[in-house]
C-alpha cells in the first residue's frame, strides 16, 4: 500500500512559542532550575533513579500537605484527576456525601459524584462568602453524609475557605473531609493532620511552580481504612489508590509494582520545584504570598476596583478576583494584556463569567515586582476597554 497523503506542512516549521508571565490562576511560570530539570534524558518508569526521585518527592509533599500521611504520592494527571481520584476511592454507589458549593469546583464534584452513582447533597453559599462551621454542622444533621467535599482556594471566585475545626466536627459525624487545596497548597497555610483532613489533592502548576501534569494527592489513616474496607472495588483501575499506593510504595513493600508509565521528565519538574519550596520554607511562601496579595488589593482599591469577595478572612492571597466595572468588557482588557505585555491574567469562571477578572500569584510570580507589572498592564486594558465603550 502506498502512503496516501503527504506528511501535513505544519509539521516542517520550526516549534516556537513566545515566552509570557502567567498570572492567571494557573498554570504559573517555572524557575529556571525546574526548566533545566526537563532537559534530562527519560528515563524508565522504575529505574532506580525514578524510584529515588519518587521516595524524594513524597517526602517533600508530606512536607507541603503537612502531613505524615503513608499514602502520599503524585497523580499522572491535572488537579481534576485529583478530585476524581478522591471521589472514586472514597464512594461507593449509594454513598452520601455532602458538598459544599461555592463555585465551579463544588459543581464539578458534584457531577463526578452523581456519575459514580452517589447521593449528593449539597450546601450552596453565596459566591463571595464561605461556610460556616454551624451551617456545616445543620446540613450534618440533615444529610448524615460519609464525606464532605470542600475547596480551600476557590479559584473561580477567589474566595478562601477557613478549615480550622471542620475535620473535628465530621469526625464527631464518622464522615470523612475531602478538600481540594489545587489553588492554595503552598500560597495558604494548611495543615492537613492538625486540621483533621482525610484526603487533599493540589495541581503541580500552581503554587509549586513545576510543570502540569502531576497531581500530588494524600488520605489519611482513615480514608485509607475506608478504601481497604469498600465493599467494592472503585470503577477506576487508573484512580484506584490502592494499587498506585502500592507503585509509590506506600504501604510497606518491599517492591514497586508497575502501575502505569510516570512521565520521568514530570518527575524531575516537580522534584526540583519541591526542592525550592522546601529550600525557601513554607512559612516564608505563605508571607511572600500573603505580602504579593495585599500589594495588589492596595492598588487596585487605588484604582478604585472592588475586590468580589468583601471578608477579608475569605480572601484568598494566591487568586485576587476583581468586580468588573459596570459595562466593561473583560475580554478586552485580556487581549490587551496579553498582546502587548505577553501577561495573562483570566477572566471569571463558571458561575463568575462577565462578572470578575482573576489574577494569579502563584509560586515564583507572587513578587512585588510582578504586582507592580500586572497593575500597570491592567491600567493599559482598562483603558483600552474604556476607549471602545465609546
Ligand atoms: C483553573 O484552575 C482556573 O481557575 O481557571
Amino acid at each position: 500500500l502506498a502512503v496516501q497523503k503527504v506528511p501535513p506542512k505544519v509539521l516542517r516549521t520550526k516549534l516556537q512559542l513566545p515566552v509570557k508571565t502567567l498570572m492567571g490562576p494557573g498554570p504559573t511560570n517555572c524557575s529556571k532550575r525546574v526548566l533545566q530539570s526537563l532537559q534530562h534524558q527519560i528515563i524508565g518508569h522504575l529505574h532506580s533513579e525514578v524510584c529515588q526521585l519518587m521516595d524524594e518527592i513524597k517526602a517533600g509533599l508530606q512536607y507541603v500537605f503537612q502531613t505524615k500521611n503513608r499514602l502520599t504520592l503524585a497523580l499522572s494527571a491535572s488537579g481534576h484527576g485529583g478530585m476524581e481520584a478522591c471521589l472514586i476511592n472514597l464512594l461507593e454507589p449509594g454513598d452520601t456525601i455532602l458538598i459544599v458549593k461555592c463555585g465551579i469546583w463544588g459543581e464539578r464534584a458534584a457531577d463526578m459524584a452523581t456519575r459514580i452513582g452517589a447521593n449528593v447533597k449539597l450546601i450552596e453559599t453565596e459566591h463571595n462568602k464561605a461556610v460556616t462551621l454551624e451551617q456545616m454542622r445543620t446540613a450534618l444533621d440533615r444529610d448524615r453524609p460519609v464525606a464532605v467535599f470542600m475547596v480551600q482556594g476557590e479559584s473561580s471566585t477567589g474566595l478562601k475557605q477557613p478549615l480550622d475545626g471542620f475535620g473535628e466536627l465530621l469526625h464527631r459525624y464518622n464522615a470523612l473531609l475531602i478538600v481540594d487545596v489545587v489553588a492554595s497548597l503552598g500560597g495558604e497555610p494548611f495543615f492537613m493532620d492538625s486540621w483533621g483532613v482525610d484526603a487533599a489533592y493540589t495541581g503541580s502548576q500552581k503554587v509549586l511552580g513545576a510543570p502540569p501534569g502531576l497531581t500530588p494527592i494524600s488520605f489519611s489513616p482513615l480514608a485509607e481504612q475506608k478504601l481497604f474496607r469498600r465493599k467494592s472495588k472503585p470503577i477506576s483501575f487508573y484512580w484506584d489508590l490502592t494499587v498506585l499506593g502500592v507503585y509509590w510504595k506506600c504501604f510497606g513493600e518491599e517492591d514497586r509494582v508497575y502501575h502505569h508509565t510516570i512521565s520521568s521528565t514530570l518527575i524531575c519538574g516537580l522534584r526540583e520545584a519541591l526542592a525550592e519550596v522546601a529550600e525557601e520554607g513554607l512559612q516564608a511562601m505563605w508571607i511572600r504570598h500573603a505580602g504579593a496579595a495585599a500589594r495588589l488589593r492596595k492598588g487596585l482599591k487605588l484604582r478604585g476596583l472592588q475586590s468580589y469577595v468583601k471578608i477579608p478572612e475569605y480572601q484568598l492571597s494566591t487568586v485576587i478576583s476583581i468586580e468588573l466595572p459596570p459595562g466593561v468588557d473583560d475580554r478586552i482588557i485580556v487581549q490587551r494584556v496579553m498582546e502587548k505585555y505577553k501577561i495573562e491574567i483570566s477572566r471569571g469562571l463558571g458561575p463568575t463569567v462577565g462578572k470578575i477578572l482573576r489574577i494569579g500569584l502563584l509560586g515564583q510570580n507572587a513578587t512585588s515586582k510582578n504586582v507592580d507589572l500586572v497593575l500597570r498592564a491592567l491600567d493599559d486594558g482598562l483603558r483600552q476597554a474604556s476607549v471602545s465603550k465609546l
